[in-house]
């Protein structure tokens, strides 16, 4: 299965089948400048992932080089964003050289990033191995490391050459970062496709016990959805791309409240966003209270927070409106909230009281 986005001189495929990563040395030879890849990881992926690819890789005559960085969200810093480019300087990396990126998103947002800015850019392939990383964050070209100011705010659209998805590294993902991996599949059914959402309700139990072709079409759909949007609105400037946003400010008042910490996986934050999100427009009389008890409930059947206590949360609506003035999509002011008409009918909505906000989050803690 082969998915293309669609970007002028800056457009690729994604190529998305079990079994991919042990296949990588034939499916990424057009790649291999020089016949080499330098490939970077982490510690967490070596175990199960990196040996299957560079097996491929010197079976099909490629050599490559192994940078292996610390897991976790603190490897999107300058620090290892320093270290990264020292070490692939090293390795004499040229221009026409791929750099592979192997893992989830902290890999591929650094690597990314790493890849934009190393002799005015070098050609990154992603190989992304958690299904967040698969379904959202390694199709698109949104790179960035982290900064005591806040998440992602130092950065750099930049399109990978090729991404290259193998759903079978899902079978060793741990179960909680699945689930938070799925609240990005369910959104891409919330933003515009309610047959997708209702394909969820019906088949996400499967997916998330691992279903192989559950999983395939998941995360051929969501990549579907991805590649159109970014298509449309790559840099997010006609609010289209922004849509991928949903659930994601709320979110984001969440996962502020736990210091960004494993209290609340980014996927968890999201899930109650989307929910919050959903009750929140039913409350505007906006959305049918039906389908925000739709999302809630399928939301909740996934093993995801749908609600405040759930994720662990006991703020007030005035703390959470306050964590959301510091999020990076505010605009002259004005916060921009995606609502929705319904399931499947997600907009951008700039005018939102957050008096009103702040009272429905009240509300919600009880
Ligand atoms: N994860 C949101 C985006 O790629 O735009």
């Amino acid at each position: 299965m082969s998915v293309r986005v669609e970007l002028g001189d800056r457009s690729y495929d994604i190529a998305i089948a079990p079994g991919a990563l042990d296949r990588a040395g034939e499916l990424l030879a057009p790649y291999a400048a020089r016949g080499r890849f330098i490939v970077v990881t982490d510690k967490n992926i070596v175990p199960n992932q990196l040996y299957r690819l560079e097996t491929s890789l010197t079976a099909a005559g490629i050599a490559s080089a192994v940078e292996v960085l610390p897991a976790g969200e603190s490897t999107k810093s300058w620090k290892m964003l320093e270290r990264l480019t020292d070490a692939l300087l090293a390795y004499g990396v040229e221009r026409n050289d791929t750099i592979i990126a192997l893992g989830g998103g902290v890999i591929g947002d650094l690597v990314g990033f790493a890849a934009s800015i190393l002799k005015r850019g070098c050609r990154f392939v992603q190989v992304p191995t958690t299904l967040l990383s698969q379904v959202d964050s390694s199709v698109g070209g949104k790179t960035a490391i982290n900064s005591k100011a806040g998440k992602n705010l130092i950065g750099a659209f930049y399109q990978p050459a090729h991404v290259l998805i193998d759903p079978t590294t899902l079978d060793t993902l741990p179960p909680r970062e699945l689930r938070a991996g799925y609240a990005e599949v369910i959104k891409y059914g919330l933003i515009d496709d309610a047959d997708f959402f209702a394909w969820c309700e019906a088949n996400g139990g499967r997916l998330l016990a691992g279903d192989p072709d559950a999983r395939t079409h998941a995360i051929t759909k969501s990549v579907e959805a991805k590649a159109r949007i970014v298509g449309q609105d790559e840099r997010e400037t006609s609010g289209r791309r922004a849509l991928l946003n949903l659930g994601h400010t709320f979110g984001h008042a969440l996962e502020a409240e736990t210091g960004f910490s494993d209290r609340l996986l980014h996927g968890e934050a999201v899930a109650a966003g989307m929910a919050l999100a959903f009750r929140f427009s039913a409350s505007l009389g906006l959305c049918p209270q039906e389908d925000a008890d739709r999302v809630t409930a399928h939301i909740a059947a996934a093993g995801l927070p749908a609600t405040l206590s759930a994720a662990g949360i006991d703020a007030t609506g005035k703390a959470l409106v306050a964590h959301m003035m510091h999020d990076k999509k505010m605009e002259g002011g004005q916060l921009p909230f995606l609502l929705a008409r319904g399931i499947g009918q997600t907009y951008l909505e700039k005018k939102v009281d957050l008096a009103k906000v702040e009272a429905f989050l009240d509300a919600e803690r009880g």
